[in-house]
């Protein structure tokens, strides 16, 4: 399931980044790419290793670990460190599939991708192209959000970014290991949160339906999750 996960920074929070990342250091993106994802990645990234993407990342993490819609759909277990990123004079990324386990870097931890992100910094009025474009059994999705926003999707599925042409795109990319690894079961514990959470606002948190309704949502996850 492909999810956009709204107003996770506010204007003053996103005028605050681009100030900070108009004075970073940045480089090539071949840098942190696979042997495949180098042939067709064409892009930007901030110096992963500074102090500045650090601040930024933790952030951005801050940010997410209060963020409900996230939380739930995302039910995340370790997230690797965010990774600031920008196109412009054409920057494109071709189809690839993110690697499936990632290590951080000065540290023996390692982060099974099982969900990508992409939080946009940038409005859409202010590049043209660069649409996030995703492939999944459905056919492809085409992502282009507001500053602010994120697209959480299967790390499993084939995407690209299509070459941004006019104006520059600056965004955020992450990935996380979820504590349900499987998609399917992911999917079916974010609906039934989503209803008990619509029941719960037109009851009560103590109606009976909505008590045993939590209480399948939180059997389901003892059973599946891995923490
Ligand atoms: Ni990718």
């Amino acid at each position: 399931m492909i999810i956009s996960v709204p107003a996770v920074m506010t204007r003053h929070e996103l005028d605050q980044m681009h100030d900070h990342l108009n004075q970073g250091s940045w480089q090539s993106g071949d840098l942190t790419a696979g042997e495949q994802a180098k042939q067709v990645k064409h892009n930007e990234q901030l110096d992963p290793n500074s102090k500045l993407a650090q601040q930024l990342g933790d952030f951005v993490l801050d940010k997410l670990a209060q963020h409900p819609l996230f939380l739930s759909a995302a039910l995340p277990l370790k997230i690797y460190p965010p990774l600031f990123n920008r196109y412009q004079d054409n920057g494109t990324y071709g189809f690839h599939v993110d690697n499936a386990v990632r290590f951080i870097s000065g540290s023996a931890t390692r982060v099974r991708s099982d969900l990508s992100a992409t939080l946009f910094l940038s409005e859409p009025d202010e590049y043209e192209g660069g649409e996030l474009i995703i492939q999944d059994q459905f056919g492809e999705h085409k992502v282009k959000l507001a500053a602010g926003d994120m697209i959480l999707y299967p790390s499993s599925s084939l995407h690209k970014v299509t070459p941004v042409t006019q104006g520059q795109r600056t965004s955020v990319v992450l990935w996380l290991q979820s504590m349900v690894k499987e998609n399917s079961h992911r999917d079916m514990l974010f609906n039934l949160d989503q209803s008990i959470q619509n029941l719960t606002k037109e009851h009560n948190a103590d109606h009976p339906e909505v008590i045993k309704l939590s209480q399948l949502y939180q059997n389901l996850i003892r059973q599946w999750a891995d923490c």
